[in-house]
């Protein structure tokens, strides 16, 4: 397995293997990586000739600058599960590499970025969105993997993606969960055995309410889905908003669209740590 960390030997390598006439799949991550992303390279490995896995903490993206420095950061193990699984390629810049210059391009998909994690993390899609455009360029993947446990942001990408009228496909992965049902993700690393337990609660509560949903309204819904899991000692819901599945608007009758998601972000202990999730009632 290549690991490159310059722009340029990223190009060369990529285009002596497209002039091969090699697919490309990208699997773009911020590392400290886990089965959730190993499951995505897994599936590129599969549907591509070279996979490249971007390994790179974007700062842009991160509008609380204390959530930024607690990132856990773990190049070395993030090697070693890529080769495991069986990537070609590790890109791994430097932040200086990546933008040598401040990036004042901005990205509006309204609702899709501005509603839900787009208002509470204020700039946040914008990030994604200059990080993950500024890869599809270096990388001119013929596919890119992104896993739905981002829900919203692959909505955000899949407008992004339209916009600059880019040719690659988004392919969309299902969440990896703990055998406790809570979604994988490089922040549960930060969470105390005890916390583990407790943010089980998120996912049991979400899969329990499809069947309330069943007899209750959408408000009714998404009320008993925070009263529940703020009812636990140690989580506090911050929203829960059950959207249109692709536009990412507010629905407030079941039958409004036939895709119909339940997004949920909930603050876990003291320090607090911020999971999300998300449940489908339609799709
Ligand atoms: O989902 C992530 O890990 C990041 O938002 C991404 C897509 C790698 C961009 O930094």
């Amino acid at each position: 397995m290549k690991l490159l960390t310059t722009i340029s030997s990223l190009r060369e390598y990529l285009d002596a293997q497209r002039a091969a006439g090699k697919t490309v799949g990208l699997v773009p991550t911020m590392g400290a990586l886990h089965e959730g992303h190993a499951s995505l390279v897994r599936r590129s490995v599969e549907e591509n000739d070279v996979t490249v896995v971007s390994v790179f903490l974007n700062p842009t993206q991160f509008n609380d600058p204390k959530d930024l420095e607690r990132y856990p950061r773990t190049l070395e193990a993030d090697c070693a599960l890529l080769e495991g699984v069986g990537a070609q390629a590790v890109f791994a810049p430097s932040v200086a590499e990546v933008y040598p210059e401040p990036d004042t391009r901005t990205f509006s998909y309204p609702p899709t970025d501005s509603v839900m994690e787009g208002a509470y993390r204020p700039g946040h899609f914008n990030g994604v969105c200059q990080i993950v455009s500024k890869l599809f360029d270096y990388v001119r993947p013929d596919r890119a993997y992104f896993g739905e446990k981002d829900f919203q942001q692959i909505a955000v990408i899949r407008r992004m993606v339209a916009d600059l009228g880019l040719q690659l496909q988004i392919v969309p992965c299902p969440v990896i969960r703990e055998a406790s049902g809570l979604a994988m993700s490089s922040r549960n690393t930060l969470l105390t055995d005890e916390e583990r337990t407790i943010a089980a609660a998120i996912y049991q509560t979400l899969r329990s309410s499809l069947e309330y949903a069943a007899a209750h309204s959408v408000e009714q819904t998404r009320q008993w889905v925070i009263d529940t899991i703020n009812a636990v000692d140690g989580l506090e819901v911050q929203y829960y908003s059950i959207v249109d599945g692709e536009s990412l608007a507010d629905v407030t009758l079941w039958d409004e669209s036939a895709h119909i998601v339940g997004c949920i972000t909930v603050f876990c202990g003291s320090k607090p740590i911020r999971l999300i999730d998300h449940i489908a009632y339609k799709r």
